[in-house]
């Protein structure tokens, strides 16, 4: 038997994620050590191997089929636009991409105006003004602490990730439109779906009964 590769972006996500296959018995203890140096980590029995990437790099090693199955946000699917499918929400991260800043910005985007946009993420924003909007801006590209533009003068708004709201709350600033919701989605290799069909939907099956049975939960 092949092994199954998953790849998981760092972070928050990954724990929650590990959880969840946890949960439906795909288990990895060596990755639990945090002492450990290692990259790679094998559930020889079931022959599952993880490894945690860079969100973005996610799409990347899915694509090439490094790895057979990915877990990362549905941000990073959208400005990375790779190849592959994407098969599962698993409700997990749920967060919205929005428009941002200060509250008199709200008439520059009213009326059209041509603004600059700051963020992490240049191809969602390209989108969202060009082909939603039909709003002509100029992008310009960040890697981090993207709030800080409006404040000192580098754009006029920002698209970027909004989970709590506090961050923009505590720098003056406000939502001003949301282009999407967002949460970490399970995808997988287009070639790995059909070599590895029956191993990959029986654990999308269980994953997705998973997540119904966790939002009936919270409704309770
Ligand atoms: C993300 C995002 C916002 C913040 C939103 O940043 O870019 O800055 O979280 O969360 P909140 O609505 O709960 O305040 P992250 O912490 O990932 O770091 P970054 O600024 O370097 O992108």
């Amino acid at each position: 038997m092949n092994y199954i590769t998953i790849a998981l972006a760092k972070g928050r996500l990954a724990k929650k994620a590990m959880e969840m296959l946890a949960a439906i018995g795909i288990t990895c203890e060596e990755m639990q050590d945090p002492t450990s140096r290692k990259l790679i980590f094998a559930n020889e029995e079931l022959k599952f191997r993880f490894f945690l990437a860079k969100a973005n790099d996610v799409p990347t090693y899915v694509e090439y089929g490094a790895a057979d199955i990915g877990i990362v946000g549905k941000d990073t699917i959208l400005e990375e636009s790779r190849k592959m499918y994407e098969v599962l929400d698993l409700k997990i991260g749920q967060c919205r991409m929005c428009v941002a800043g200060p509250e008199d910005a709200a008439e520059l985007l009213k009326h059209g105006e041509l603004i600059r946009v700051a963020t992490k993420y240049p191809r969602i924003a390209k989108d969202y003004f060009y082909n939603k909007k039909h709003q002509t801006v100029e992008i310009i590209k960040l890697n981090g602490s993207i709030e800080l533009a409006p404040i000192v003068g580098l754009s006029e708004v920002i698209v970027d990730i909004v989970e709590t709201g506090s961050t923009l709350k505590e720098n003056g600033l406000v939502v001003l439109e949301e282009v999407c919701p967002l949460s970490a989605r399970m995808v997988v290799n287009q070639v790995s779906m059909k070599m590895e069909h029956e191993r990959i939907t029986t654990l999308i099956n269980a994953l997705k009964e998973l997540v119904i049975e966790r939002s009936q939960k919270r409704m309770e």
